[in-house]
């Protein structure tokens, strides 16, 4: 090791540091612990909403017990609601007996969303959209990894802090509703690169590039519920749909890197439109190459996708998965395929029906899960996340 080490010189300094036989050099941080991070829990929207996706995201589907009355579901979402409220803030909640795991609570969101099951539960009216998706000629759906009466939806920056959050609420839950399932996703850890990158997707794709701002007039428009909402969804509510969609690498293996970026209407290396130089360059569906066909071609995955108008529009919340290959497979990889809209059958639905009928990717991809919640507005301190809905 000494002779080979020495030949590498700087990087042998370097990788003998990492293997312990230098201590590393210990140096302040001078731009705070992103661990203290925290986002306020209170406020119109559900924070997880409106805040910057975390690394990681787990979601957690939960199925009311057939016992559970009106009255318990109350009582479930004023503890859920407490939890969440001291989590989120780095403050263990009652009866944790270590609150050293979520002290630093690293941007750590919890939102709550409401499956018809539970809307239906609460004998209250549900939204018209409130329902399982239509099925999808591109669909093969798994029952392990779609519905839930009650979904919990957990994004920030640290693992162990999301892992004791779900510990805590699910041990705060057992007594009104059981565990369905839980998948989990991830993007580039904080730190890898600038605040602000996009994230990129397991097929190398920068994916989000054109997604509304939270805080804009056009995200409001995608976002918020509409005025024939029911009234507990007025006020900061919203939907969620969670598609688990399995992207096929072998395939996707033999695909030039120029034929990867006409499948998506992208330059693989920059994220710009085929018509652009720079990533939020605006995709010019029009324009005509030399030989006179359209230089972003019309069944790309943007082309398919696009929607004219921000209220046609969704707002995406993708993360990656990557578990255990099964069978013969030699990977198992996709996306946690995550969308905010204020009206699914009127966003999400049309746009899902396009790709279905003719978008290049689905050579690639296969959607296996599908959830679709209502998402209720936030709270304020002494209220609970529902309560619109269960007062
Ligand atoms: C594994 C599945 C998918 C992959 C790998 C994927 C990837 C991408 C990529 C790379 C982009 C371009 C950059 C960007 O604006 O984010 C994009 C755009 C987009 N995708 Fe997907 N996507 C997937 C599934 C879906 C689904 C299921 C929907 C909705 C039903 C969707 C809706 C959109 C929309 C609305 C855009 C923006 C189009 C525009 O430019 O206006 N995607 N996606």
């Amino acid at each position: 090791l000494g002779g080979a080490a020495v030949g590498i010189g700087v990087a042998a300094t370097a990788s003998a540091a990492r293997a312990g036989v230098l201590p590393a050099p210990s140096r302040p941080d001078l731009d705070g612990l992103n661990g203290d991070r925290v986002v306020p829990f209170y406020g119109a929207h559900q924070a997880g909403v409106t805040s910057t996706p975390g690394a990681f995201v787990t979601y957690v589907s939960l199925a009311l017990l057939s016992s559970t009355t009106r009255e318990d579901m109350r009582s479930l979402m004023r503890l859920l609601t407490d939890d969440a409220a001291r989590l989120t803030q780095g403050i263990g909640p009652l009866a944790d007996i270590e609150p050293e795991l979520v002290a630093n609570p690293a941007g750590l969101t919890v939102t709550f969303g409401f499956g018809a099951g539970f809307v239906a539960r609460a004998g209250a009216t549900a939204p018209r959209w409130l329902a399982t998706l239509p099925a999808f000629s591109i669909d093969r759906l798994e029952e392990r990894y779609s519905g839930a009466d009650l979904l919990l939806i957990l994004h920030g920056d640290d693992k162990v802090v999301i892992s004791h959050a779900v510990r805590l609420l699910l041990r705060d839950s057992r007594r009104f509703a059981s565990h369905l399932w839980t998948q989990s996703g991830f993007r580039q850890s904080y730190g890898t690169a600038p605040q602000g990158t996009t994230m990129r997707n397991l097929f190398g794709q920068l994916d989000g590039t054109a997604n509304f701002a939270p805080g804009s007039k056009d995200f409001d428009a995608a976002v918020s519920a509409r005025a024939d909402a029911p009234g507990w969804l007025q006020g900061g509510g919203t939907s969620f749909v969670l598609r688990r969609i399995a992207m096929d690498l072998e395939g996707w293996d033999e695909v030039g890197r120029e034929g990867r970026g006409e499948v998506v209407g992208r330059h693989i290396d920059t994220g710009a439109p085929l018509t652009g130089k720079h990533e939020h360059d605006a995709p010019d569906f029009e324009a005509k190459g030399p030989l006179g066909f359209t230089v972003i071609n019309p069944a790309s995955h943007i082309a398919r996708a696009h929607a004219a108008e921000p209220e046609q529009s969704i707002v995406r919340m993708a993360h990656n998965y990557d578990d255990p290959p099964e069978g013969e497979a030699t990977s198992n990889v996709g996306l946690l395929f995550g969308s905010w809209q204020a009206d699914v059958a009127a966003q999400f639905v049309p746009m899902q029906e396009r790709l279905a009928q003719g978008d290049l990717l689905n050579q690639w991809t296969t959607p296996i899960g599908s959830t679709v919640v209502a998402i209720p507005p936030g709270c304020e301190p002494g209220g609970f996340i529902g309560e619109g809905l269960l007062s």
